[in-house]
């Protein structure tokens, strides 16, 4: 047995002590007792608890390993957020207002990815276990919408229709305006008798639709999401931001920044999250890799009422980003990444010096790394706010405002 005391919190969320020692669920300032193997304290005891660590709130929480920090206080952990982005920016000599983290309610996510697996009664569905591929079943889970854990016997039927003997299914669910949106990946191929069964079932939980593999298997109602007045039917599976709380919070920031920008290029545009609402006030130029995805951006606008012209683009940003000479026309840009970042749009963005940036990041390395290109380009980073959507997870996202000044 060894001793030892936590000096932080890694990007895990484990603690860390000298050695370094990885100790799981340890807080920093934690003495810590347990055995230590390749420097990991697998099954620590805590000897003193820190005051930032309270009772986790889920009865699933031990188990699961969905959540990795529902024994930190709130506050400890929007503190701990906000200083990973701080010294992501330190590392390029850059610092900045931040403003007070907004963290999404408890039972907010509107999207769940769900495994199941087929077992001798039947099935089990639910979040894999800390570390593990065992399956645990999660029915009083906190963080998902209360219709996403409702939808467990759902996805243990769909795992008995359509898992084979040995596999996992994955079962991505997501609460729309209309109902459950459906997309299952690694099934048995879909034929006849299973694409009947699927409609039964889909009748029986009232489900708006089943995508199955790379198809839609059935739609009973088109499955809406919200975008400002517009209403978008994303593609099964495409990118949604994760509370609308955090969507919310994100566009407040997004809507700050672009002012009254009268012409607005929204890049990795996604489905229209920011453009269809900027479209209230701005003429907006969309830009999203995915054609499907713009595709149905631009259907959402035509079927809107009172927006502005939308254009939507299928581009593939990393490797034809927009140029100086297409960016002139705009006064603002939205700019909102995958976790890569992006290191070519970014440098264009600079050489065309569009006036205002208001960029959404879930990665603090490359959002520093972006933010210090634009910075020596004569950008000011204004402030920032970190949107705790991922409540309870190590993941970050972020909006921030980054302006042109001439120094
Ligand atoms: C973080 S999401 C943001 C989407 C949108 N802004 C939203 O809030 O819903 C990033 C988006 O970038 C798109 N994307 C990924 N790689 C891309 C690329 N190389 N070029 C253009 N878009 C890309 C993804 O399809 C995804 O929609």
């Amino acid at each position: 047995m060894e001793q030892v005391t936590i000096e932080r919190l890694g990007h895990q969320g484990d603690g860390i002590a000298p050695g370094p020692v990885f100790v799981p669920g340890a807080l920093p300032g934690e003495v810590v007792e347990g055995e230590i193997a390749d420097g990991v304290m697998v099954s620590p005891r805590i000897l003193t608890p820190s005051e930032m660590r309270v009772r986790a709130p889920c009865r699933h929480a031990k188990s699961c390993g969905g959540c990795q920090l529902q024994h930190a206080r709130d506050d400890f952990v929007e503190d701990w957020k906000t200083g990973v982005v701080r010294q992501a920016l330190a590392a390029h000599a850059l610092e900045t207002e931040i403003r007070p983290c907004l963290t999404s309610k408890p039972q907010s996510r509107r999207r769940a990815a769900f495994s199941a697996r087929r077992t001798k009664k039947g099935a089990l569905a639910g979040f894999h276990m800390k570390g593990s591929d065992v399956i645990v079943s999660v029915p009083d889970c906190l963080l998902v919408d209360p219709r996403l854990a409702a939808a467990l016997p759902l996805v243990e039927a769909l795992a008995v229709l359509g898992a084979s003997r040995k596999g996992e299914l994955s079962v991505l669910a997501t609460v729309s305006l209309t109902g459950l949106d459906i997309a299952v990946s690694g099934g048995k191929p879909l034929d006849a008798t299973l694409q009947s069964e699927l409609a039964d079932l889909a009748r029986a939980h009232d489900v708006a639709r089943i995508a199955w593999g790379d198809g839609v298997a059935l739609t009973r109602r088109p499955a809406i999401q919200r975008m400002g007045s517009a209403e978008v039917v994303p593609p099964p599976g495409a990118f949604l931001q994760a509370t609308p709380g955090g969507e919310a919070a994100l566009l407040d920031g997004v809507r700050e920044i672009v002012g009254d920008a009268a012409h607005v290029v929204d890049l990795f545009a996604g489905c229209g999250t920011f453009a269809l609402p900027l479209a209230e006030s701005a003429r907006v130029h969309a830009v999203e890799g995915d054609k499907a995805m713009t595709a149905a951006l631009d259907k959402g606008w035509r079927m809107a009422q009172g927006l502005r012209h939308v254009t939507a683009e299928a581009r593939d940003l990393f490797r034809n980003p927009l140029l100086p000479d297409e960016l002139a026309r705009f006064d603002a840009a939205v700019i909102d990444p995958p976790r890569a970042g992006a290191e070519a749009q970014v440098a264009e963005l600079a050489r065309a010096r569009v006036p205002r940036i208001a960029y959404v990041s879930c990665n603090p390395v490359t959002f520093a790394r972006d933010a210090a290109a634009l910075d020596y380009a004569g950008y000011t980073l204004d402030w920032l706010r970190v949107v705790d959507q991922f409540r309870w997870s190590t993941h970050i996202e972020l909006v921030a405002c980054l302006t042109l000044t001439d120094r």
